[in-house]
């Protein structure tokens, strides 16, 4: 068991049929979609805005550089595809963090891998604005049930924030797994089963 973390993987689903909450940034920021224009300033910034939760990933990837590929071809695509859509907040010139968010078939669709904010920035309000801006995008596209497209992750003894920022914004917790990180991911436990039948009708 050397070397292995206990995580653990949570699952989230909205419903936009219930009104999303109103969120005020605590300092001057925008959101946006994000443009092809700004793929180079997100690839500074893609792997730090998911740092320190998701070092242990990073090192599972083989470092840096390769999480930074991984991360770039999901924003590139996500760029190029007018079902989904990459939305930022902006302090001036600066990209300070980033959501993604997916259409599907039949009134259904995905939070891309989740809201990511530069750590100098979190808790001000940042990342519940570009979640509800997320959500709203989707809802005004018809979109009815949004599920995260990764599940999220933390460590195994305590709700990690994005745990946290789901819930306050409305996300129901549709499965909790504790795992080890290392080979095959072992998964140990299975604590709750989904809770919301999903009719994608
Ligand atoms: C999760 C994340 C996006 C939150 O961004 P943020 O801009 O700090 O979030 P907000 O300021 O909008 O916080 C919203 C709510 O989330 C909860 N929250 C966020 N960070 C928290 C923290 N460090 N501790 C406790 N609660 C926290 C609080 O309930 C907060 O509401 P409150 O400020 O009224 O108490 C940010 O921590 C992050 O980028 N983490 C790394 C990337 C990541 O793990 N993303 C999820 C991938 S699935």
């Amino acid at each position: 068991m050397k070397n292995r973390l206990k995580l653990r993987n949570v699952g989230f689903l909205w419903d936009l049929k219930e009104p999303l909450p109103e969120v005020r940034a605590k300092n001057k920021v925008t959101i946006r979609a994000a443009a092809p224009k700004d793929r180079e300033r997100l690839r500074k910034i893609v792997v730090e805005a998911y740092l320190p939760e998701w070092s242990w990933w990073v090192r599972q990837i083989g470092g840096k550089e390769r999480a930074r590929a991984d991360l770039m071809s999901y924003i590139s695509e996500f760029l190029r595809d007018r079902k989904k859509r990459i939305l930022v907040a902006e302090d001036g010139e600066k990209i300070i963090g980033f959501c993604g968010a997916a259409k599907h078939y039949r009134g259904t669709g995905t939070i891309g891998y989740g809201v990511a904010v530069l750590p100098g920035f979190r808790k001000r309000g940042i990342g519940s604005m570009l979640l509800l801006a997320a959500l709203d995008w989707l809802k005004k596209s018809c979109v009815r049930f949004v599920k995260l497209e990764e599940e999220t992750f933390g460590f195994a003894n305590k709700d990690s924030p994005a745990i946290l920022l789901y819930k306050s914004l409305g996300g129901k917790v549709i499965s909790d797994q504790i795992f080890f990180t290392g080979t095959g991911m072992r998964r140990i436990r299975k604590t709750l089963p989904p809770t919301i039948p999903v009719r994608y009708t």
